[in-house]
């Protein structure tokens, strides 16, 4: 259990956050299925994107750790097998805590001529499988809940020939889509992927990177669908991951909140479909600027942030809610201390799926934030935080969810006494050098 006090003094100081979780797996997983090889640099070197690794190396992928890199940049090498030259596993595909190489990986599974088996860790075996499942199946894919719970162990049969669907999702999860989008690329005809609003698009921005014909589809699907035309093979790329706008959030809310603080946060990606949390941050008076904007493979900046004092935008009630939601979903943990800690009431809303994440998020925020004297209460679809409620030191308990770890050792930055974080070695699933970082930035 990690002990962290107040911040003795305003937080000043340059960060570099670790490569995007998202991008680092399927940089990993298109490389695999790519002719030719890759090279990855800015990689996350994270528990879960780890495990995607392991799960490509089981299936015969080379994939090498440059141990003494080019020009002093560490780089990974992925020697791709093309999108039939995946082996058979001789073992279960173990994806440890990570939804997203389950759920990705569950698509291109389906389509290999091979059977194979998928589990993960505690948490990932209670994680919803049903939404992959069922368009899978629709797509002519067997794939079965070995426990019958429509959760991990999942089995995978071999040998289908896939056809293409128009595949009209309830929620919008970049999880689900990617997957679909990924069994499409060995379908016989086009697959079309329709959201009630537009997930992280990095499957259709780096897809077609590797050379698929992908695209987000405004005018006859709507602005929230993504259409896949099989049959294009894909092709080695180098790749410069950015860093994790998700893992720069906590230091971008440290700096909002500790009086004095000015931090900048270097080379964040800060794609449209991502960065829900800049905006909304904004919406309430953060004095945050974009600088050294450039476009490589994906949008990124460097981030500068100082000290502000947070409010509602009208003095009124803040309602966050719609289509910024899958735009920040990550980012809600450390938005909900954020918005404990302003001078205002803030609602959150359709957010319901904060409850299938790592944990139950809606109730993890708000047990953590009441052990510290916040005023909030659940609800269905996200929380009530009536903001302006000094917080005080509490045991917070992470609940082994990386998310809550981080945003409650941020939420001590501001509390009256000692706070302590059980199981605070989870941040190495997405931040393994998180602590490293946070003290850095406090003792500078
Ligand atoms: C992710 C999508 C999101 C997000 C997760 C990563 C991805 O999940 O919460 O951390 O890389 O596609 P959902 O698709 O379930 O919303």
């Amino acid at each position: 259990m990690i002990k962290l006090t107040r911040a003795p003094k305003p937080l000043k100081g340059e960060v570099y956050v670790p490569g995007d979780k998202s991008i680092s797996h399927r940089s990993v997983m298109f490389a695999a299925l790519a002719e030719g090889s890759s090279q990855i640099t800015g990689f996350l070197e994270g528990a879960d994107c780890l495990s995607t690794i392991d799960c490509f190396r089981k299936m015969g992928v080379l994939i090498e750790h440059s141990d003494r890199p080019l020009n002093g940049v560490p780089t990974i090498t992925v020697h791709g097998q093309g999108l039939h030259g995946l082996k058979e596993p001789t073992s279960p595909l173990y994806t440890g805590n990570s939804g997203t190489t389950t759920r990705l990986m569950a698509g291109i599974l389906a389509a290999q001529k091979f059977n194979s088996e998928i589990t993960g860790d505690e948490s990932i075996e209670k994680r919803p499988m049903g939404r992959i499942m069922r368009p899978l199946s629709d797509m002519g894919a067997i794939v079965t809940s070995v426990k019958g719970n429509d959760c991990c162990p999942l089995r995978i049969e071999g040998g289908h020939t896939l056809h293409g669907i128009v595949y009209h999702n309830s929620v919008a999860s970049a999880q689900v889509k990617s997957c679909i989008l990924l069994a499409g690329l060995y379908a016989q005809g086009d697959t079309v992927v329709h959201e009630p609003a537009l997930s992280r698009n990095h499957t259709e921005i780096m897809l077609r990177y590797f050379g698929a014909d992908v695209h987000n589809d405004a005018t006859r699907y709507g602005p929230s669908a993504a259409v896949l035309h099989p049959g294009m093979p894909l092709y080695g790329r180098s790749i410069n991951v950015p860093g994790d706008i998700s893992s720069a959030a906590y230091f971008i809310a440290a700096a909002l909140m500790v009086p004095g603080s000015e931090v900048l946060i270097h080379n964040v990606g800060i794609n449209s479909t991502r960065a829900g949390f800049l905006a909304a941050v904004r919406q309430m008076g953060a004095d945050i600027t974009l600088l050294n904007e450039n476009n490589d493979m994906e949008p990124r900046a460097d981030i500068l942030v100082r000290y502000s004092e947070l409010h509602s935008p009208n003095n009124d009630t803040f309602e966050l809610g719609g289509k910024i939601i899958p735009t920040m979903i990550d980012e809600i943990p450390i938005f909900a201390v954020l918005a404990a800690i302003s001078n205002c009431k803030t609602i959150i809303k359709d957010a319901a799926e904060l409850k299938v994440k790592e944990s139950n998020r809606i109730d993890t925020i708000v047990e953590n934030l009441t052990a510290m004297g916040a005023d909030v209460t659940a609800t269905d679809d996200g929380m009530i935080i009536n903001g302006g409620k000094p917080l005080h030191g509490a045991i917070i308990d992470s609940h082994k969810d990386h998310r809550i770890a981080m945003s409650f050792a941020i939420a001590s930055l501001v509390a009256s006494s000692e706070t302590r974080i059980k199981d605070e070695e989870c941040v190495d699933i997405s931040y393994p050098t998180f602590f490293r970082d946070f003290r850095s930035l406090i003792n500078n």
